[in-house]
């Protein structure tokens, strides 16, 4: 069994590669199921029901969200009504929405956790102990526990990823666009990726327009960040997993862009 994991869609670049690109993945991978971070699909900033049910359609099983989650306001009439998409599950209790759900795939049954880190990031409740929760909760259902911690530090990664070990099948970092090298399988089995990078444009930073991004650096005054455009990357990892003990057996990272051509 296969998770398809694909990193922080930014903005129209990013959803045209990942459209482009997502047949010929599947083709390649074979995944059972298919997961991907999407606060930043709406022009940077959170995810619209429109972009939405477009994922779906093109094949992905579940949605996960972050620190845009509540960007666009139309998230608040329907994050409820859509069990497929979550939302960091350490918000405060009474947000709408929720950090779980589930895929089933004929045999196989996926949990999907959502969290958000609190390091150079909001205060939110302790993604540590919603993790106990979440993962004694979704234990009693199945074995394949998938983790996407939205959070800026490695640090606080790398403490989840090993506070987990043995506990989920594997725990991926987003947020920060950058894909991390450092892939590996803890001691107990859990997989862990510090960050699996985005889908957006290659010459923006961080996916957004440079100039005004520099222009924030020297000038320090408050800026408007468009999207950037030009030639894009896709950003993913592919994680297998042993049905029976709910370990990752192997962690392949995914990299498409002008200089890391796709290869069938
Ligand atoms: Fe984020």
């Amino acid at each position: 069994m296969k998770l398809l994991f694909i990193g922080d869609i930014m903005g129209a670049p990013g959803r045209e590669i990942v459209k482009q690109y997502l047949p010929l993945l599947k083709r390649k991978y074979q995944p059972t199921f298919i997961v991907a971070n999407g606060e930043n699909a709406a022009h940077g900033r959170g995810i619209t029901e429109k972009i939405a049910k477009e994922l779906f359609d093109s094949g992905v099983h579940a949605i996960t969200l972050g620190n845009h989650t509540w960007d666009q306001r139309e998230i608040f009439d329907f994050l409820d009504d859509e069990p497929r998409m979550i939302r960091p599950a350490n918000f405060p209790e009474g947000a709408p929405g929720k950090g779980i759900t589930y895929i089933k795939q004929g045999e196989g049954e996926l949990a999907v956790i959502n969290l958000q880190g609190r390091t150079f990031l909001p205060p939110l409740d302790c993604p540590f102990q919603k993790a106990d929760e979440l993962v004694e909760q979704a234990r009693k259902r199945t074995k394949l526990i998938f983790v996407d911690f939205h959070a800026e530090a490695t640090s606080e990664k790398q403490a989840l990823a090993w506070y987990l070990d043995g506990r989920v099948s594997a725990v991926v970092g987003t947020h920060t666009h950058v894909q991390t090298a450092d892939e590996r399988i803890l001691p107990q089995g859990t997989g862990f990726l510090c960050d699996v990078g985005m889908c957006g444009p290659s010459h923006g930073i961080l996916g957004m327009e440079r100039q005004a991004v520099i222009g924030k650096f020297l000038s320090q005054l408050p800026a408007r960040f468009e999207v950037a455009t030009g030639p894009a990357e896709l950003h993913a990892v592919v994680i297998t997993f042993d049905k029976s003990t709910g370990n990752a057996k192997k962690m392949e990272r995914v990299r498409i862009d002008s200089d890391h051509l796709f290869m069938e």
